[in-house]
């Protein structure tokens, strides 16, 4: 069993202040930082680049969990390892070879994650569990911060959960959408370890006790 990890998302931080949402995601005690990079293709929603990352590397030792909601996250594998992320995660549904891609991050000395769509069938993950650090369910479809968790995905979750049971595997399974106390609980119980909150973080009125929640 994986310990419980809360990722803050970027996403929901001030965007003219990124440096104090980093900040205020060590403040509350957290090792994790997600962040999520939208090109308006793949998703109807643009985020941040590169150089984004790059400048808050040197402001924090925080591990870099970057979620690239790209449709060609093959081309930008190189340019997030220079910027300082350790974990990349590309999308099953995106256009590219998922299995040179996630060679790829791997060949960057980076941790690798496989995401789905929220209505993507967890089945189409199965060539690829042998390959990754982590995969992500979305719990809503990509794009923006602040949507309603899918309790639909709770079924594609216990999937997954007992695909890496049966193999003996220890990626991490990670949540990303919608996630606060009770829907984080849900989660947890289907057997996610690794919890994206971005709204109910930031809007948290004691960020620490919210993680701790979270992770209880
Ligand atoms: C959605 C992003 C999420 C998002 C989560 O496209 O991948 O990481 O920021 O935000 P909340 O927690 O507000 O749903
Ligand atoms: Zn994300």
């Amino acid at each position: 069993m994986n310990p419980a990890v809360v990722a803050p998302s970027l996403l929901a931080a001030d965007h003219g202040a990124f440096a104090q949402g980093v900040l205020a995601v060590e403040a509350a005690g957290l090792g994790w930082l997600h962040i999520d990079i939208m090109d308006g293709h793949f998703v109807p929603n643009i985020s941040f680049g590169p150089q984004v990352v790059a400048d808050l590397r040197p402001l924090t030792k925080l591990h870099f969990d970057v979620h690239l909601m790209l449709s060609h996250p093959d081309r930008y594998v190189a340019a997030f390892a220079k910027a300082g992320a350790e974990r990349l995660t590309v999308h099953v549904e995106a256009d590219h070879d998922v299995a040179k891609t996630l060679a790829a991050i791997k060949a960057a000395g980076l941790s690798a994650g496989i995401a789905m769509n929220p209505d993507a069938d967890p089945r189409r993950l199965l060539p690829f569990l042998g390959d990754v650090d982590l995969v992500l369910c979305m719990t809503v479809f990509p794009g923006f911060g602040g949507q309603a968790f899918m309790p639909s995905v709770l079924e594609s979750i216990r999937f997954v959960a007992a695909e890496r049971a049966r193999r003996g595997a220890n990626f991490r399974l990670e949540v990303d959408g919608g996630i606060n106390v009770e829907t984080g609980r849900l989660c947890r119980e289907a057997g996610a370890d690794t919890l994206v909150a971005g709204t109910a973080f930031f809007k948290a009125a004691d960020r620490k006790a919210f993680a701790a929640a979270l992770t209880a």
